[in-house]
């Protein structure tokens, strides 16, 4: 039996639409065998074409010419469902990572990477979920960033969902000259800051004009909690992936409170998916 754990991860960082992403140390916890047919324990999906374990897992399965070993797999999930922490990217890179152990093939994470984010669509919540820390992503290049271990983060996580296709449609299609040179630079500095705990050139993550000015109304308590964030002395505070929950990052520890919404601190995974030897459920 093979046990592993996959991180959550937290999509663009406000200002790195698409293309940032950090993984977090709360995590999907996977128990997989061979097995006569194919048995799922824990999944919400339980109809198999609705399953990204299994749509990963076969897809892999093709990929490296396997054939297809039937499996039993048992599931702990600690990572809430359409919250903008990954969930998705998980069950995909859990699926991709069993098809790798149980055929005892290398694991190669440029490979895992590329089918990943073939199901995924977009790279950036499936980087560091394999790779660990903060990855910045495109089509053929991936740059793995260790963040300053100084940096504080928590997680505002809202009782209700939102759904990134739902998220992805109040988008636009079309960007002006002067929100575009503002993403870019407030990226490259903000990336620097994430690394070198710059306190002063960390709030540039704020700055996004993509996607967070029209993601925000979908979050009906994102006003609220940003008061009370900025308020507190957090430094940044960021729609995590395409909400609902929210990334607050300081130089200070953070410890906040609001009704009807979990706050939680989190720490960088530095790792990605990983086996693990003694772990029981
Ligand atoms: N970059 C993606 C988005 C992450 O914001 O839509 C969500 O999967």
């Amino acid at each position: 039996m093979y046990k592993y754990r996959v991180p959550a991860t937290s999509a663009n960082l406000g200002i790195g639409f698409d293309c940032l992403g950090l993984a977090l140390n709360i995590y999907n916890y996977f128990y997989v065998e061979e097995s006569k047919t194919f048995v799922f324990k824990g999944f919400m999906d339980l109809d198999l074409k609705d399953n990204l374990f299994y749509i990963a897992y076969l897809k892999s399965c093709e990929y490296f010419k396997t054939g297809v070993k039937a499996l039993k797999v048992v599931l702990k999930a600690n990572i809430p469902i359409a919250r903008g922490l990954g969930s998705s990217s998980a069950l995909i890179v859990g699926g991709i990572y069993a098809c790798l152990l149980i055929n005892k093939l290398e694991i190669n994470k440029e490979k895992m990477l590329e089918i990943a984010t073939i199901i995924e669509g977009h790279p950036d919540n499936v980087a560091p979920c394999i790779y660990g820390g903060l990855c910045c992503v495109n089509n053929d290049s991936l740059l793995n960033i260790k963040v300053s271990n100084k940096w504080n983060f928590a997680l505002f996580i809202p009782e209700y969902e939102v759904k990134t296709s739902e998220a992805r449609k109040v988008l636009k299609r079309e960007l002006s000259l002067d929100d575009s040179v503002n993403n870019i630079s407030s990226a490259i500095i903000g990336i620097e800051a994430l690394k070198t705990f710059d306190i002063n050139n960390i709030k540039v993550l704020n700055n996004d004009k993509i996607h967070e000015p029209y993601r925000k109304k979908l979050i009906k308590d994102y006003e609220e909690c940003r008061k009370v964030a900025m308020a507190n002395g957090v430094k940044v505070f960021l729609i995590s992936g395409s909400g609902s929950s929210m990334l607050m990052i300081s130089d200070l520890p953070i410890k906040l409170e609001m009704k009807d919404i979990s706050f939680v601190n989190v720490k960088v995974d530095q790792k990605g998916v990983a086996c693990l030897k003694n772990y029981s459920l």
